[in-house]
């Protein structure tokens, strides 16, 4: 048994569903935070069902130490992966007692009750945006993260100090996994790519921030859950590690823009806006600790995922639960 939390989310629903086809018996906790349509959540959390009978979801929300602690008592699982948190740079700075509230108290409850529950590891999502506007490219784990930008990145970084000191009193094995601009089927409806294929796709004009040159290291969505069940093996022989998962392949956003038109099949009408406050100019993961740490190996090429991502997205709106 896996305790998986935010599990109805983008994901979190993926990690679930790639457990439960490995023969795990998974436990899965989500709030269905309204900081996207719950039809979206309840759409993630039947995949994951249909992958699998061993699934339970409990709504609940991981601030609730009592509930928390119930669940873990009752379910008695061997290790957690906590991908749920406020996700998302720009809603953050109008919200960032929300933000820290779910990430950094939600995180300190689960790995204190993980503990008190006697699980073996805890794997969390931390984020690429702890680097800030870092300077040296690729990001490296060795790098200064002092400087985030958003108040969401500060919880990223946040959490991971918690998680060093969690793990330096009780060396329960604790991964930090650096996400970079995650992308694919199910993919949160506020980020780029997913706002641009329904906003392209409906011939509606889509907001471009900056003069274009602004670059992600964007990661499909197989090669993340790839990580997570890799970090989730050999965490214990680490005991606290953090890991960058990314792709190593930054995408200009105005190429991004372009191969979105090539997939939907239509041009785009762009409205240039400025640089928003708090999001960061590039993202670039050097992937040489996770590669040899892990035996991780991103495959997936930019263009097919923005493919699949497509051929998902028209699946879905076209079916009647979705409409
Ligand atoms: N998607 C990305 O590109 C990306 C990049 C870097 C880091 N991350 C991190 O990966 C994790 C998953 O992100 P995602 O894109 O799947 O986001 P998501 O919003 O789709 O999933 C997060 C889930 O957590 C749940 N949740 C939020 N607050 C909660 C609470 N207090 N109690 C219980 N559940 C709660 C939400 O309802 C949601 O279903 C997050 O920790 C996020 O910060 C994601």
């Amino acid at each position: 048994m896996i305790l998986v939390t935010g599990a109805a989310g983008f994901l979190g629903s993926h990690v679930a569903g790639a457990l439960l086809g490995r023969g795990h018996s998974i436990v899965g906790i989500d709030n269905f935070d309204p900081f996207y349509d719950r039809r979206l959540k309840d759409a993630n959390a039947a995949a994951v069902r249909a992958a699998g009978a061993e699934f339970e979801l409990l709504e609940a929300d991981i601030c609730d130490e009592g509930a928390v602690r119930s669940l873990l008592q009752r379910t008695r699982p061997e290790g957690v992966i906590h991908l749920a948190a406020k996700a998302g740079v720009r809603p953050s700075i109008a919200d960032p007692a929300g933000y820290a509230r779910a990430n950094v108290l939600g995180t300190s409850v689960l790995l204190e009750a993980a503990r008190w529950a006697g699980c073996s590891r805890f794997v969390m999502a931390s984020s690429s945006s702890v680097y800030g506007n870092n300077r040296r490219t690729p990001f490296s784990e060795d790098h200064a993260v002092e400087h985030p930008i958003s108040p969401y990145a500060a919880t990223k970084r946040a959490c991971e100090l918690i998680a060093f000191t969690h793990w330096s009193l009780t060396k329960m094995p604790t991964a930090c996994l650096r996400f970079f601009t995650v992308f694919g089927p199910r993919q949160r409806p506020d980020l780029a790519i997913s706002a641009f294929m329904r906003r392209i796709g409906a011939g509606e004009p889509i907001d471009v921030f900056g003069d274009g040159s602004m670059a992600r290291d964007f990661t499909y969505v197989d090669d993340i859950v790839a990580g997570v069940l890799a970090a989730y093996e050999r965490v214990a022989a680490h005991g606290y590690r953090v890991w960058n998962l990314g792709s190593d392949r930054p995408v200009r956003l105005d190429e991004m823009v372009a191969a979105v038109e090539r997939t939907v099949g239509r041009d785009a009408v762009v409205n240039r806006k400025p640089m928003q406050p708090g999001d960061v100019e590039r993202t670039w993961a050097d992937l040489t600790r996770s590669r040899a740490e892990l035996g991780y190996s991103p495959s997936t090429p930019f263009e097919e995922g923005l493919r699949r991502q497509w051929r998902w997205y028209q699946e879905a709106t076209a079916a009647p639960s979705r409409t």
